[in-house]
């Protein structure tokens, strides 16, 4: 019974650790790669071994490493020696708000049970590896505020069940829309504030479960698609500002039944204010500033109970009116 339980007991002390031994090693070779890491001093060795009792990382009950959370914690430093290969049951890393700096490695792909990947609002740098397309359990992907350039990568239409996708403030441009996969369960778009330079991305349309869409601060051309508000019946918020859009505003508006939010503003746009724009009963704020629609100023706004903002401001109207019990500043 005696040696029975001594072995049990060198198992327990040998086995287990071994996995975060391998974890915890692969966390503190970048925790050395890492100019200021103050808000990190408790990964080290010498306060515990095991590296699920160290800051911003959790474990698993088996002792797997799979969440690491590091939002606005002042990390300077690159991926260079990021070991992918030694965290594979990772669900979550969350190094936002950081100074992280340089490239994505593609071996970042290596985290195959990922599900939410935030380096938003860093100063990281290169093309966004299209290998991030792989990572196929991804749920919500925010990669904004960097200074990533090039295409955005088709591969990342791949992430058939991404819901959350954010690559807005960056410089990427240049993409091919043709060769983009449908991407249904998408609900958050937004790539506003880039440098993409085309005509409305037709496949857009085909995301049809998005109910917040923003493609605002870019170089987009031509008309709004017409069916705009048919295939997309979920959306709340649509963002298409500081575009160069052009023609008319679509008639088929009048069937968006669950936007609150309408920012068209300094586009191109002509041919008035449409009278339909009275039929999106839940509108609470509508922009349309800074084209060219002109024509007499429209009576719907009595219909449109919700409303608390508009601003049609340079529009040849030069009006602009706030709800008085409820005003919003944008
Ligand atoms: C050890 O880590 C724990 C958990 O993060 C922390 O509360 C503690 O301050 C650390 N101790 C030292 C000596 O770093
Ligand atoms: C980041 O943390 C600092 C304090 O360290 C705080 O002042 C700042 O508001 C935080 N910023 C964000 C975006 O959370
Ligand atoms: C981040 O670290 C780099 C050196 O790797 C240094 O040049 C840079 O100034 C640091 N940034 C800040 C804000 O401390
Ligand atoms: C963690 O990863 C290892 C190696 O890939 C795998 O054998 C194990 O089943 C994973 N455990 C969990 C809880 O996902
Ligand atoms: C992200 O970028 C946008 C657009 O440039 C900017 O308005 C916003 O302040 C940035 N956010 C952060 C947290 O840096
Ligand atoms: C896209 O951006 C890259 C990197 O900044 C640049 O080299 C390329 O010329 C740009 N392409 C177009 C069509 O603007
Ligand atoms: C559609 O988006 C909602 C969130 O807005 C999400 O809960 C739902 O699962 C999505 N539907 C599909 C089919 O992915
Ligand atoms: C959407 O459009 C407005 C113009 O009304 C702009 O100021 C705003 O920053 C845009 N994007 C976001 C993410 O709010
Ligand atoms: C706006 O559209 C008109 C044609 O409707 C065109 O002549 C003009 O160049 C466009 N302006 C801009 C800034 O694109
Ligand atoms: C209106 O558009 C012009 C150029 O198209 C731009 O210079 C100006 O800043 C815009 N005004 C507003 C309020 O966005």
């Amino acid at each position: 019974m005696k040696p029975f339980y001594i072995l049990l007991c060198l198992f327990h002390l040998v086995i287990i650790p071994v996995e975060s031994e391998t974890e915890a090693q692969a966390l503190l070779k970048w925790k050395e790669s890492i100019v200021h890491a103050n808000s990190i001093s408790s990964w080290s060795l010498a306060n515990s071994s095991d590296p699920c009792k160290w800051s911003g990382v959790t474990c698993s009950p088996t002792g797997y490493v799979v969440q690491i959370e590091l939002h606005n914690t002042s990390i300077n430093g690159t991926f260079e020696n990021f070991d992918f290969f030694s965290l594979p049951n990772l669900t979550k890393l969350d190094l936002s708000n950081n100074l992280l700096h340089g490239t994505i490695p593609s071996t970042i792909s290596m985290l195959t049970n990922l599900k939410f990947l935030n380096l938003g609002c860093n100063k990281l740098d290169g093309i966004i590896p299209p290998e991030i397309g792989s990572i196929s359990e991804l749920l919500d992907l925010r990669l904004n505020n960097n200074s990533f350039t090039g295409p955005i990568p088709f591969q990342l239409s791949w992430l058939q069940k991404v819901q959350y996708f954010d690559l807005s403030a960056n410089h990427l441009n240049n993409t091919d829309y043709s060769q983009f996969s449908v991407m249904s369960s998408l609900s958050h778009l937004s790539l506003h504030h880039n440098k993409l330079r085309s005509p409305f991305p037709f496949i857009i349309l085909q995301f049809a479960n998005l109910s917040y869409l923003d493609i605002s601060e870019n170089h987009l051309t031509g008309p709004i698609p017409y069916s705009l508000a048919q295939n997309l019946p979920y959306l709340e918020y649509l963002n298409l500002s500081y575009n160069n859009f052009d023609r008319e505003i679509p008639a088929s508006f009048k069937s968006f039944s669950r936007l609150r939010e309408l920012r068209l503003g300094s586009n191109n746009l002509t041919g008035g204010i449409p009278s339909i724009l009275g039929s999106i009963s839940r509108l609470r704020l509508l922009e349309l500033f800074n084209n060219s629609l002109g024509g007499p100023l429209p009576s719907f706004f009595g219909q449109l109970k919700m409303l608390e903002h508009i601003n049609l401001e340079g529009d040849g109207l030069n009006f602009e009116l706030e709800n008085s019990f409820q005003s919003e500043s944008m």
